[in-house]
């Protein structure tokens, strides 16, 4: 069962697991240098299994080199059914650049408007104030909906609050999974207070939680014995939707029988008991 809830204060219904489409820096570096894009049929299929389910959230990045794939697993989609967030990278941070790149982002997407335009890390070059004020102008423009971040801290965070005069910062991007939990002492907190969305990447501890041998037996055995055949990346991302209702886990999609066993982790719940029993032991 696919389950949707509305991203933060947009008004649009999300799925609650999303898809990542970063895959590695090789892959980066051999769709830049060379134009070679390995196993991208797959990858677009895995993305569009997805859509078929009703996962409508994909995550992608100006550097990733996989908006193209984006735009082609897209086709014959309802655009307005998709929500699509893309990240722009710090060195294009100025006024003059943030326009360029989401210009560029919007051609190799293939579409008019990126509803989620988000900074994919905090810049010590360019001000804050002059990066928001080009991210207005992309909302006024029509060409973004709204406003992310992503690896920003609390005070980070606070500082890009502060910078923006007309809109406001809708979800922030974390490495944040069961075995990478310290964003739970500051931001999640702050981002529960002031409802902005949490986009955790990594959430399957970018592959380290897909294997039984990560859990403690004890752990394991009891949601195996209490739920039947649940997997280990299934427990690792139902662990965000039992805790959270603002947080957006987007594991990486590129194998369609894996989107199929992600979205599987809807529709049901871990007890506190067993969520206090994989805390425990990710301590
Ligand atoms: N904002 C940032 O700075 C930032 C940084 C990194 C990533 N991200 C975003 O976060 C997304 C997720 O990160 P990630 O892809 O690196 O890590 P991840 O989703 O935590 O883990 C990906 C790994 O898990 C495997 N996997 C996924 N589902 C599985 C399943 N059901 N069973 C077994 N293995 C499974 C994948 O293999 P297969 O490929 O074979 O499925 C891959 O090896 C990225 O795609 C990207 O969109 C953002």
């Amino acid at each position: 069962m696919i389950e949707k809830k509305e991203f933060g204060k947009t008004g649009f219904s999300v799925s609650r697991i999303g898809m990542g489409t970063y895959y590695d820096p090789s892959w980066i570096v051999l769709d830049k240098a060379l134009h070679v894009r390995p196993n991208e049929e797959r990858r677009v299929n895995a993305i569009k299994t997805g859509l078929e389910l009703g996962l409508n959230l994909i995550d992608t990045a100006e550097i990733y080199g996989t908006e193209r794939l984006v735009a082609k697993a897209i086709k014959g989609y309802d655009r307005n059914d998709i929500f699509i967030a893309t990240k722009v990278w710090p060195t294009h941070f100025s006024f003059e650049k943030i326009i360029s790149s989401c210009d560029h982002s919007l051609a190799t997407l293939e579409t008019s408007y990126i509803d989620l335009y988000q900074l994919h890390f905090p810049s010590n070059k360019y001000s804050i104030t002059e990066t928001m004020h080009a991210m207005e102008k992309l909302v006024d423009d029509g060409k973004i909906r709204h406003i992310g971040i992503s690896n920003f801290s609390l005070e980070q965070t606070k500082e890009a609050i502060a910078a923006l005069r007309k809109y406001e910062i809708i979800s922030t991007q974390m490495d944040f999974s069961l075995q990478k939990r310290n964003i739970e002492n500051d931001l999640v907190p702050f981002c529960m207070e002031n409802n902005i969305a949490i986009l955790p990447y990594y959430p399957l501890g970018h592959g380290d939680l897909t294997k039984a041998s990560a859990y403690p037996s004890e752990a394991y055995n009891e949601i195996i014995a209490n739920h039947g055949k649940i997997s280990p990346s299934q427990i690792a991302l139902n662990w965000f939707l039992t805790k959270f209702d603002f947080v957006f886990p987007i594991p990486r999609a590129s194998n369609p029988q894996h989107v199929i066993e992600n979205a599987n982790s809807m529709g049901w719940r871990l007890s506190q008991k067993e969520i206090d029993l994989l805390e425990n032991s990710f301590k």
